[in-house]
């Protein structure tokens, strides 16, 4: 295992459209382990392979209230309705965005543990953005692509304290 430099906005590898990956094997494997080294390490809470410089559809995801997923080839299913996210990226280091997202989300993808195709269900939550967040990273979007300019990105600790 190793915790692998993570590529930043303006890295070519971010743009590609990533390559499908044939068959799930031990190299695989060992790439799912890096990329959940290096997300823990980072930390965040979702991390797609190109952002450690290999473009394979491949993206690990561990949030609150879910099981971590490791998925291949991972696609979305289904999406409905929109909601407001603030929304940052480990690729796009000290800044965040409010963004648009699906409220509901079906995604499907293989399993990098058991080798089969699974579904994961998100409503409203992290994993529901984490989910479109990762997907877009292995289509060469990043979130930063919905804001309306580079105005309005938010430098992180500059943002009004807004609690309960
Ligand atoms: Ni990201």
């Amino acid at each position: 295992m190793a915790i692998l430099p993570i590529r930043r906005a303006g890295d070519p590898v971010l743009r590609e459209k990533a390559r499908r990956v044939r068959t799930v094997d031990s190299s695989v494997r060992k790439l799912v382990e890096d990329m959940w080294e290096t997300m823990y390490d980072a930390p965040g809470v979702g991390l797609a392979a190109p952002q450690i410089g290999v473009p394979l559809r491949v993206v690990v995801i561990e949030v609150p209230d879910h099981p971590r997923v490791a998925l291949v080839n991972p696609e979305i299913v289904k999406r409905s309705g929109t909601r407001q996210v603030d929304e940052g990226c480990l690729s796009v280091p000290g800044f965040r965005g409010e963004i648009v997202r699906s409220v509901k989300v079906l995604a499907k993808g293989v399993d990098v543990y058991t080798g089969k195709e699974v579904r994961v269900k998100a409503e409203n939550d992290l994993m529901a953005e984490a989910l479109e967040h990762e997907i877009d990273h292995v289509n060469g979007i990043l979130y930063i692509d919905y804001l309306p300019g580079p105005d309005a990105l938010i430098p992180l600790g500059d943002a009004p304290e807004v609690r309960p």
